[in-house]
């Protein structure tokens, strides 16, 4: 398959996507690099870079605070960033859209502010075998001080949520939250929110999304998925690190206590009690990552302008040949489900070659790919593996590197096996 086949099949100009990333045009060893870990962290765009460098030469003052022009400037910026926000999440209102710094920030923010306040004994949290330690870890800290019990549910082989044995893991326990993750980072599944928070509603607990993988790749709904939080990551979406978001619903996060104390989430400080400012600026302690929101902004845009269903048939249209190449190698193992049930995402092993090992002799060819445990220990345990490799596709991302992917497994096999 070449480039222009996947281009012909998904209406995205890839070629004209790729201009505008000045990293691909470095080279080395003289040759461009087949970034291929956009799941950890995509590459930028000029047009967001831009953004932000202008919003520093032109718009740049402390927000909420000034009533001098720059000041109000920078405010009208940061909240029209978080109106793109609001609108790229479908939410119902800004007021439930706060940023944050990444997802792991976002999904902190709902087990303490949230978790720590409604948990006990007796209660229960269920989470997934699939989870990103990001909405694992906290979860299981809340459950452990909280005296809640903590529960997984499994996956079947196809690295697919098993819906049908929910309620013989939630036991009696009264189950509060469900913690689950739209996209799995490591097997690229797709999980079926919408019928888990259907499942959670009807126990009366709530439903936290981790759409850190999914919002790069998909247009998100949290209306439509009826979740009560769900927490994104600018830095995975072709924005800058520093910037995420979390939505919540309002109702929640008006009865929720503060997380981080101080700045402009207070409304008044008396001797004995504070008190707190409206949301979002409720949950926004501190100088808020002003430049890195217009960033992410700009990234929204710049993801709604190319298209997100074109970005996700690009993908689906690359993992399914990624698929099919690997599948051609019977010394390679590829873990998760079909291509139709998965982001642009593949974790494999290559018989008796370490994944570090592997990662780092494609390195040697430019190729750069993940090599670990993803963030997802509880995963690789139920796969029986320390680690796996991970190639991880985007809108930039082309099938001649897979091509290259599947050479430099060639070459890691000789060297080793
Ligand atoms: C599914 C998932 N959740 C959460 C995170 C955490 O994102 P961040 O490091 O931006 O907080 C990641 C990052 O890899 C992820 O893939």
């Amino acid at each position: 398959m070449d480039d222009m086949s996947v281009t012909a099949t998904t209406a995205l100009d890839v070629e004209r996507v790729r201009v505008d990333f000045p990293y691909l045009e470095e080279l080395q060893g003289g040759k461009q690099v087949a970034f291929l870990d956009s799941a950890a962290s995509s590459q930028k765009p000029r047009q967001v870079l831009d953004a932000m460098s202008r919003f520093y030469e032109s718009s740049y003052a402390n927000v909420h605070r000034g009533v001098y022009r720059l000041a109000e400037r920078a405010t009208e910026e940061l909240e029209a960033a978080r109106e793109k926000v609001r609108a790229l999440l479908n939410a119902e209102s800004s007021r439930e859209v706060i940023f944050v710094r990444n997802a792991t920030e976002g999904l902190n923010l709902v087990a303490y502010s949230y978790g720590l306040n409604s948990l006990g004994p007796g209660d229960a949290v269920l989470v997934t075998e699939l989870e990103h330690h990001s909405n694992f870890v906290p979860w299981q800290y809340m459950a452990n001080r909280t005296g809640a019990s903590f529960r997984m549910l499994p996956l079947d082989d196809n690295g697919e949520l098993r819906l049908d044995r929910l309620d013989e893991v939630a036991g009696d326990d009264a189950v509060k939250v469900v913690a689950v993750g739209l996209t799995s980072n490591s097997l690229g599944t797709n999980n079926p929110v919408e019928q888990l928070a259907e499942w959670a509603h009807e126990r009366g607990a709530i439903l936290v999304c981790d759409g850190a993988q999914a919002a790069p790749h998909r247009k998100l709904d949290v209306q439509a998925l009826g979740c009560d939080f769900l927490a994104v990551s600018g830095h995975k979406m072709c924005g800058p690190s520093g910037a995420g978001a979390l939505w919540g619903r309002a109702e929640l996060l008006e009865r929720m206590e503060p997380f981080l104390l101080g700045g402009h989430m207070i409304r008044s400080v008396g001797d004995e009690v504070t008190t707190w400012g409206a949301l979002p600026h409720k949950f926004e302690a501190g100088t808020a990552p002003m430049a890195e929101a217009v960033g992410f902004g700009a990234a929204i845009d710049y993801l709604a302008g190319v298209g997100f269903e074109a970005i996700e048939q690009h993908e689906r249209a690359l993992v399914t040949y990624a698929l099919e190449r690997l599948g051609e190698l019977p010394w390679v193992t590829t873990y998760g489900p079909p291509p139709e049930k998965r982001a642009g995402i593949v974790s494999f092993n290559v018989e008796d070659v370490h994944p570090h090992d592997v990662a780092q002799i494609l390195d040697l060819d430019a190729v750069a790919i993940r090599a670990g445990h993803h963030c997802c220990q509880p995963l690789m345990r139920k796969l029986g593996v320390v680690a796996t490799n991970r190639a991880s596709f985007y809108l930039y991302s082309t099938a001649a590197e897979v091509d290259r992917l599947v050479e430099g497994l060639h070459r890691a096999r000789r060297m080793f096996a």
